[in-house]
């Protein structure tokens, strides 16, 4: 069993023993788990030669410990529960013996198609539950996932198979999320003729719609299924064997390759969920993220299963058919864990509260969020009309690249302070830095958060590109992780994260880089130049907004504009869609040829009187311009 603190004290023993001896702290918590071979060492390397490692000389397969480990205790027990788009119909309940015999039998149809340790299999998919057996499936057979977000576009998913060089694609025919229908095999299809690099595209009947088969190449997973065996040898794997690789974005326009491997993420994603949320046997637990980012993987599929939990799947999104779906689904599964976005909490705040006082939350007792800075206001709304001041709130920071929760309250024990997300897990070591690289010690700071010395779920990587690894986290404070978010200490020395301070920008939750908006933007033949800055936005966080320079005079800027949206969901997606474009006939920049995106994000706020010095600027007169919307 792997261990759960449970109070203030035990926790600052615990986290105190998990600095002054990690590998100690960590072998203990893997003796929780099943290996094939238990090896001795723990952790190696550093962050000067960025070649750190967690159990090294073990072997292990994680599909044993998220579902063979259970069969005895658990097999009849759901380990998930799918919760349609539609809500009239029928939802699933999967047991551990259904899910771990439909993993094996994915897993054998993945070899019969050729597929091998180490090769890269690309997900894109719906949130159903084949979409966690396709993750399993791969990790059974030592097969690297990578799992694409149903949001981005052909173009974008094309690129991410490219990148992985990836020769399996596995999607399925269509799904809705709302009123939205996404055709992801459509979509696919346009990905495949822009990549020659699948070989093999294994389609889920999920809507029913018709689609297209490219005979050798295509097939429906049900008739891929049909017949296979549902008996699978898990792989051996060493524990640093690469589980995963999820794309996300950076202050760079290409997207970078996270690289999780096996034993590390398992041990720290699992402890971490029993931990912070406090999770008991027979909790129900929900979390809205989707399985496209990190946070699906660690906390709807690895997380819970690797404790034997009930992990909750849901289609749809919060605000279909109505903004009371989230507390329906609540009501109608007795959910006991809930774990969300500031984003959603904010959308649905904004509706009638209505909404949520005519459902029964009685059940839930442990709030959780993710993804961004929760303002005051959001997390009050969410303590008082759907905690009832009954459930703490554990606001969680991590990163895709930190595999798991970092800093973040252990529900019920570490006091709570609103928009914080309060104390470091046990194993971890943030520092503030400021920008000279020096550490600022003692309370009441504010810096750049870094992060001392290695944890288990660190990524180990972009796939294929070490060296931009090193120089992405590694050189700006040469020795430790940076993150790229700013963070306050306070007197009692508490955390709380006040952004990002590099060129990323996170809308609704969604990691998205200037740097690639501006790109796509670019890709248009009328744009000379754009840059992209996020700006305060009551629902999203930030939303984008893109200052543009056009090389003829805009005739018609409602036509350009959509013309420059069309462009951005082809290239990337709806997601990274500017909520603004103003057209300008220049940007400011400094004599150097450096733009001042600083002024750009005072300009875009409207705080006219807060834009400092422009006089050092090559030509001054474009803020005046900007101000007054003269192009
Ligand atoms: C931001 C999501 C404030 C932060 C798990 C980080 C947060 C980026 C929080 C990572 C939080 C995440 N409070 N900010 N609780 N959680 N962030 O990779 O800027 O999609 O660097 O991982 O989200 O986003 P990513």
């Amino acid at each position: 069993m792997i261990p759960k603190i449970s109070n203030l004290e035990e926790y600052k023993s615990v986290y105190n023993k998990s600095i002054k001896d990690p590998a100690g702290f960590w072998a203990e918590i893997a003796d929780c788990f099943q290996w094939k071979k238990k090896g001795n060492q723990i952790n190696s390397g550093n962050f000067n030669d960025v070649n750190h490692s967690w159990f090294e000389d073990s072997t292990l397969n994680i599909t044993e410990n998220c579902l063979d480990r259970h069969l005895d205790k658990r097999g009849e027990k759901t380990a998930i529960i799918w919760e349609s788009n539609d809500p009239k119909e029928e939802g699933k309940h999967i047991s551990y013996r259904e899910l771990h015999a439909m993993v094996s039998q994915f897993a054998n149809v993945l070899i019969n198609k050729g597929v091998q340790k180490g090769d890269r299999v690309c997900i894109y998919m719906p949130m159903v539950p084949e979409l966690a057996v396709a993750v399993l499936a791969c990790a059974r057979i030592g097969a690297i996932h990578s799992v694409v977000f149903g949001g981005f576009s052909a173009r974008a998913l094309a690129d991410r198979i490219d990148d992985a060089e990836c020769r399996v694609l596995l999607t399925a025919d269509s799904t809705y999320r709302g009123k939205k229908e996404i055709r992801l095999k459509d979509i696919s299809d346009d990905a495949m003729n822009l990549t020659d690099k699948i070989d093999n595209c294994i389609t889920l009947k999920r809507t029913g719609n018709d689609i297209n088969m490219k005979q050798g190449r295509d097939s429906w997973w049900h008739d891929e299924i049909d017949g296979v065996s549902t008996f699978n040898e898990a792989l051996e794997l060493n524990g640093e064997d690469p589980l995963f690789i999820l794309y996300t974005s950076g202050s760079t326009g290409k997207p970078k390759g996270i690289l999780h491997t096996t034993a590390g993420y398992m041990v720290y994603t699992a402890y971490s969920f029993k931990n912070v949320f406090q999770y008991e046997e027979n909790d129900i637990y929900w979390c809205t993220a989707d399985i496209g980012w990190i946070t699906g993987h660690s906390y709807i599929v690895y997380g819970p299963l690797l404790c034997g939990a009930t992990t909750l799947m849901f289609e749809g999104v919060p605000t279909f058919p109505d903004a009371g779906r989230f507390w329906d689904v609540v009501e109608k599964y007795k959910v006991n864990i809930f774990y969300t976005a500031p984003t959603a909490i904010r959308a649905l705040q904004a509706c009638d509260l209505g909404f949520v006082s005519s459902k029964d939350l009685s059940s839930l007792r442990v709030l959780g969020t993710v993804g961004e800075p929760i303002n005051e206001e959001a997390w009050h709304w969410y303590n008082d009309h759907i905690g009832k001041k009954q459930c703490p709130i554990v606001d969680t920071w991590w990163q895709t690249e930190t595999g798991g929760i970092l800093i973040s309250p252990l529900a019920g024990i570490t006091p709570l302070k609103p928009s914080y997300a309060t104390l470091p897990l046990p194993g971890v070591e943030p520092i503030l830095v400021n920008n000279e690289g020096e550490i600022i010690e003692g309370n009441g700071v504010e810096g750049n958060l870094c992060i001392k010395n290695s944890w288990p779920s660190q990524t180990r990587t972009l796939y294929g590109d070490h060296e931009r690894f090193i120089q992405t986290y590694f050189s700006t404070y040469p020795g430790y992780y940076f993150t790229g978010d700013g963070c306050k200490r306070d007197e009692d020395g508490y955390y709380r994260i006040t952004g990002r301070v590099d060129d990323v920008i996170n809308v609704s939750g969604h990691r998205i880089g200037t740097a690639e908006v501006e790109n796509a933007i670019a890709e248009h033949e009328g744009v000379c130049e754009t840059a992209v800055i996020g700006y305060p936005h009551d629902i999203k966080g930030q939303g984008i907004y893109a200052y543009v320079v056009c090389y003829e005079e805009v005739k018609n800027a409602d036509e350009l504009r959509k013309e420059i949206l069309a462009k951005v969901i082809e290239l990337i997606g709806p997601i990274a869609k500017p909520d603004k474009i103003q057209f300008v006939s220049g940007l400011p920049k400094t004599r150097s040829g450096k733009i001042m995106r600083r002024i750009l994000r005072k300009l875009a706020e409207g705080e006219f009187d807060k834009l400092g010095d422009v006089s050092t600027l090559l030509d001054p007169s474009v803020v005046e311009k900007i101000k007054s919307g003269v192009i």
